[in-house]
């Protein structure tokens, strides 16, 4: 869902490294299954070697009880954008975003900014986002730099699909 983001990056020109399992296939790629720390970890290391420091990380994991984000987190030094599912938005568990938060608890260099996966309401039917609106809300969250971003809306929760 953030191909599209990782090509605009690239466009810019600067250094990009992927992480993911199947990473390798594309130019700055680094396999690693974020459930396996050891691998990750070796992983970014391989990114921060080839890379240098990290200033602009954008972390989508399925889960965040795994050590994964916060060995990423505690890479950065610059600004994290951490992308979320909507259920972080669920007004029933109102302490989800802090929860999230708290994998750069600490850490002076990793400036954390949350990006919201919403839900989008056309010709007054509720769907999920497409990937192309997932890569490009990502992409204005890190040029307006909001502590939170919300891609499409969260509200009314009721209206989700
Ligand atoms: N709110 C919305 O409108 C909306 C819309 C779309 C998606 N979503 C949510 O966004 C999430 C991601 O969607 P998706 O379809 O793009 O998911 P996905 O294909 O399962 O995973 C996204 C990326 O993560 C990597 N990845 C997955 N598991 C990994 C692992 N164990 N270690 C390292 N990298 C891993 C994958 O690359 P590799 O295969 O190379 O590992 C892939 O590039 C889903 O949970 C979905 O519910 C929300």
């Amino acid at each position: 869902m953030l191909a599209g983001l990782v090509e605009a990056l690239a466009g810019d020109g600067g250094r990009l490294s992927l992480l993911s399992r199947h990473a390798s296939q594309h130019p700055g790629g680094f396999d690693c299954d974020y459930h396996d720390a050891e691998g990750f970890g070796r992983a970014l290391a391989a990114a921060s070697a080839r890379n240098g420091p990290v200033d602009l990380a954008v972390a989508w994991f399925h889960t965040l009880k795994i050590a994964a984000p916060r060995m990423l987190a505690e890479q950065v030094s610059g600004r994290m954008f951490q992308v979320l599912g909507s259920g972080t938005a669920d007004p029933a568990h109102p302490h989800r975003l802090a929860a999230a938060a708290a994998v750069a608890d600490g850490l002076a260099d990793c400036q954390l900014r949350q990006v919201v996966l919403g839900f989008r309401i056309v010709n007054d039917r509720s769907r999920w986002l497409t990937n192309d609106e997932i890569s490009a809300g990502v992409l204005d969250a890190i040029r307006t730099d909001r502590p939170t971003s919300i891609i499409g809306q969260v509200e009314p929760w009721s209206a989700r699909p």
